[in-house]
């Protein structure tokens, strides 16, 4: 058996040559589902069918949100139940599957981490193809560089966006992002994107002070547009 972690980056337009010939190898792409209106399950399908790929679509189990204060405890027992119903799909098909993730696996995607259990349950090899991230398009978006010349750029969630300023984190990209909260920092600069690569598409640049109630709407009318929005954005302290 063999699995085929397979970055797709926001969808058909960012499959590379290698992610594509990965798909050509596979036999059948598993995914998760979250619902009927899993608005990157419909992307997933949308890769999968210019594959000729069937979608083994595994229901996500339910993740307890309940206490934040386990979160490593819940996401551990959240990998446990999917790793279980994916080996389930791999042990009664076989074959190559492949793993279609959104953007790159390397960035805030459990996909590696469940195939690694999965290898520890059943005889297979896999490999990992990247994509193109989130990060990255909004990069290319605003045409900028992630960071100042020979600094470094702190990649983070946005629950974790206090801890990183507290730290004298300088230049920030978040993602997981909420509700924005970005009190005391009204003098920073904001490169904000949502829906990056799909038709929603929303980008808004300038200081959080000026931009923020733009950035508010703008994502209000993403989510009307598409049904679901995900942002990202880089933060970058005053000189
Ligand atoms: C579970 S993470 C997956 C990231 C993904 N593996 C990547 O490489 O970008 C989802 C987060 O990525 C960001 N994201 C993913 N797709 C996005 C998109 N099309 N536009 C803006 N942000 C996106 C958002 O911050 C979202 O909360």
């Amino acid at each position: 058996m063999k699995v085929r972690i397979v970055g797709i980056g926001m969808g058909p337009q960012h499959v590379t040559p290698e992610a594509a010939a990965a798909l050509r190898s596979a036999d059948y792409v598993v995914a998760a589902s979250k619902g009927d209106d899993d608005g990157l399950l419909a992307a997933r399908r949308e890769v999968a069918a210019a594959y000729g790929l069937e979608v083994v679509a595994v229901a996500d189990p339910e993740r307890d949100r309940a206490d934040p204060a386990d979160y490593p405890g819940a996401v551990a027992d959240w990998h446990a139940a999917r790793v279980a119903a994916y080996a389930e799909v791999l042990g009664s098909r076989g074959g190559t599957a492949a793993f279609l993730v959104w953007g790159d696996p390397s960035l805030y995607d459990s996909t590696i981490r469940i195939v690694e259990q999965l290898a520890d349950r059943l005889p297979l090899t896999y490999d990992v193809i990247a994509g193109i991230s989130a990060p990255q398009l909004l990069a290319a978006r605003h045409r900028i560089v992630l960071h100042p010349v020979g600094q470094p750029v702190h990649v983070t969630t946005a629950r974790r966006l206090p801890e990183a300023v507290a730290t004298g984190q300088r230049n920030i990209a978040v993602m997981l992002t909420g509700a924005l909260d970005l009190a005391g920092l009204e003098d920073w600069s904001i490169w904000w994107g949502a829906n990056l690569g799909t038709p929603s598409e929303a980008l808004v640049a300038g200081t959080v002070r000026e931009v923020l109630p733009e950035i508010e709407a703008a994502r209000v009318r993403a989510k009307a547009a598409a049904g679901w929005v995900m942002d990202v954005y880089l933060l970058r302290a005053a000189p």
